[in-house]
């Protein structure tokens, strides 16, 4: 969950590493710190808070080296506080480290090591790391120093039960950085004379677009004239060298005031995206050309299990609703953290699919390996290509969303929907769905980017609906069918961003509990779309009324709803099941940012969240 970057060239190590790390904040921001090698020394600026205090701290310590690491932390051992801050150092003081993930025997290894005489500065597991490697080193000493360095991380790895993405300094080896991973992602970025090395694509961009990938169990080494890729078992790599299509343009604010903002008003162009190529040549079904599975594999399928996490969870939601609603498959649903655990019992002709925006959580890449490790393949819907769960996957559909920067996810998640929209068409296809309304669905999902920017045009309305109601400390959503997702998801948005309680329920479930919350303090968003059983969702709202509750109610554009009966209407353009959920996740999606921006929140960066989760 934390970010790291490493420059090795001939620029002023730090500029590029505050850069990166600016790009990179979003993962993490407890606290933010730098080592650049200089004169076979390390300068260090590492403190508690935003990449912003660092830089003013760095600007004062005038750090001078062409080679650095640099981090930004997501807390798990030890306190936010500076000396828990990366990079850590070694007692000897010959290697640096930052390191992203979790180190489960740490407790052991601090012990083993401070019975050799090595001291510990921090709480953090990240230490025991660092020192670790120290200890090796010596031990390594008879070793030419070309392979010194490499050889004590390696054998150090060795030793690890955990997760890393890590990047070591060595005052010995100017100009040179050891790298590996294990469950945290790591990309090199191989620029022009230079070398940045990252846990993500945005950090590296600005300076160059060829990127290999690193794998889990590879080892980078990283010198001013070349890299070389070996395994913890000493197999060595070719590397692949791939161009990332994302532009330091896709990954900048611009006009916009927040990150959330802009994702959800770039959602017309995400979803453009996200079908561009993917319609059968008779425009009446979709294509797909990363399932690496024949039609006749699919006539075999008789069963869908989806798994993910938090947003792309809801995503899972509504796709099991499409799924059998069009294509009259059964879809199983779980969360990602408990199907790796709960060890469900499973049915043989069943396809496997994830979600995953970032495509690192390490929940649903677990989920992932377990199905897989059953014998199910399994596919994934990613945004960020060459992720980890991408790469893991036996095939998968991109969303080429672009870069989505804010915590909250928004752009991702209706980008989902769409592809779930359009597998459910694929399936149904080949299955009972007529030619006719193949092509009636075509042309409705072509709609969506149109009647998503019809929908952005109520902003203004729903930003004076979020100034009436920002001081409110719990809100209820409701919505039915493929809209209960949606009532999940809008609850989540403003927990997240704006710190307010709100849960997510089923309309007609209101009654079994969640009435008793009902006062004039706690405001319903109601989903109230045109349909059989919109007079429900009105005798509902009715309910909520008589219990002097106030309600916002989002209808479709169109709907006879009885006049005075709610406290605030948002219309939304009136479109084909399957595109609903898109058009929906508009109005929740501004009011929980105005809402959470009204409030002076911190909208992108939320307390205590990052934006991919990967550690359990
Ligand atoms: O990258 P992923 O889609 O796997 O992330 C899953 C969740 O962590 C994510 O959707 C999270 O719930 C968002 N902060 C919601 O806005």
């Amino acid at each position: 969950m934390c970010g790291i970057v490493g420059y090795v060239g001939k620029q002023k190590a730090s500029a590029i590493l505050l850069e990166g790390l600016k790009r990179l904040e979003y993962r993490g921001y407890d606290s933010a710190g730098l080592a650049v090698e200089h004169d076979h020394k390390f300068e260090i600026a590492k403190k508690v808070g935003r990449v912003e205090i660092l830089a003013k701290l760095a600007a004062q310590q005038r750090l001078s080296g062409t080679t650095g690491i640099s981090h930004t932390r997501w807390a798990t051992h030890g306190g936010v506080t500076d000396a828990n801050a990366h990079p850590h150092v070694s007692s000897d003081g010959r290697f640096a480290i930052v390191h992203n993930g979790v180190i489960e025997n740490y407790v052991g290894m601090r012990k083993f090591l401070i019975g050799k005489g090595y001291t510990f500065a921090s709480e953090t597991d990240t230490e025991a790391l660092v020192n670790l490697i120290a200890y090796h080193y010596q031990k390594e000493s008879a070793r030419p120093d070309t392979s010194r360095f490499l050889e004590s991380v390696r054998k150090t790895l060795h030793h690890v039960e955990g997760t890393y993405g890590i990047a070591v300094l060595c005052t010995d080896q100017p100009g040179e950085i050891v790298a590996a991973r294990k469950g945290s992602p790591l990309i090199l970025g191989v620029g022009d004379g230079e070398y940045i090395l990252a846990s993500d694509v945005a950090a590296l961009i600005s300076r160059t677009q060829n990127v290999v990938y690193l794998k889990d169990g590879e080892i980078v080494h990283i010198t001013p004239k070349n890299f070389s890729i070996t395994t913890l078992d000493l197999t060595d790599v070719s590397p692949v060298i791939d161009r990332v299509a994302w532009t330091v343009e896709d990954a900048d604010l611009g006009r916009f005031a927040h990150f959330m903002e802009k994702e959800i008003f770039e959602q017309p162009a995400a979803l453009e995206n996200a079908m561009r190529g993917r319609f059968s040549e008779d425009q009446s079904s979709a294509n797909f050309g990363g399932l690496n599975l024949t039609p006749a594999d699919f006539r075999q399928i008789d069963r869908f299990q989806f798994c993910a996490c938090g947003t792309a969870w809801h995503a899972c939601l509504v796709a099991e609703h499409l799924i059998e609603r069009f294509a009259r498959v059964p879809v199983e649903v779980d969360y990602s953290s408990e199907f790796r655990y709960r060890n469900a019992p499973l049915y043989s002709n069943t396809l496997f699919f994830v979600i995953s925006q970032s495509g690192e959580t390490i929940d649903t890449l677990a989920a992932l390996r377990e199905a897989r490790r059953k014998g199910y393949k399994v596919m994934a819907i990613c945004n960020v290509v060459g992720s980890t769960i991408a790469r893991e996957a036996d095939g998968g559909i991109y969303q080429h969303a672009g870069p989505e920067i804010g915590v909250a996810s928004t752009k991702a998640f209706t980008s989902q929907i769409l592809i779930a929209a359009m597998f459910a068409l694929y399936v149904a296809r080949m299955r009972d769905m007529s030619f006719s309304d193949g092509v009636q669905y075509v042309q409705a999902l072509k709609q969506a980017p149109d009647l998503v920017r019809k929908a952005l045009e109520q902003a203004p309305r729903i930003k004076e609906i979020a100034k009436r109601y920002a001081r409110h400390r719990d809100f209820l959503f409701l919505g039915r069918l493929s809209l209960f997702p949606l009532a999940l998801e809008g609850a989540l948005k403003l927990k997240e961003i704006s710190y307010i309680h709100a849960e997510g329920y089923p309309a007609a479930e209101m009654k079994h509990g969640p009435i008793a919350l009902i006062s004039e303090t706690c405001p319903t968003v109601f989903f109230a779309p045109k349909g059989e059983i919109f007079n429900k969702v009105v005798s509902s709202v009715q309910q909520i009324k008589a219990r002097k509750g106030k309600t916002i109610v989002i209808a479709t554009e169109g709907c006879e709803f009885p006049p005075g009966l709610a406290d605030e209407i948002i219309t939304i353009p009136d479109c084909h099941e399957a595109v609903l959920p898109i058009v929906a996740a508009v109005p929740v999606q501004l009011l929980s940012y105005y809402i959470a921006a009204e409030l002076g929140r911190d909208v992108d960066k939320p307390r205590n969240l990052a934006k991919s989760v990967t550690v359990e």
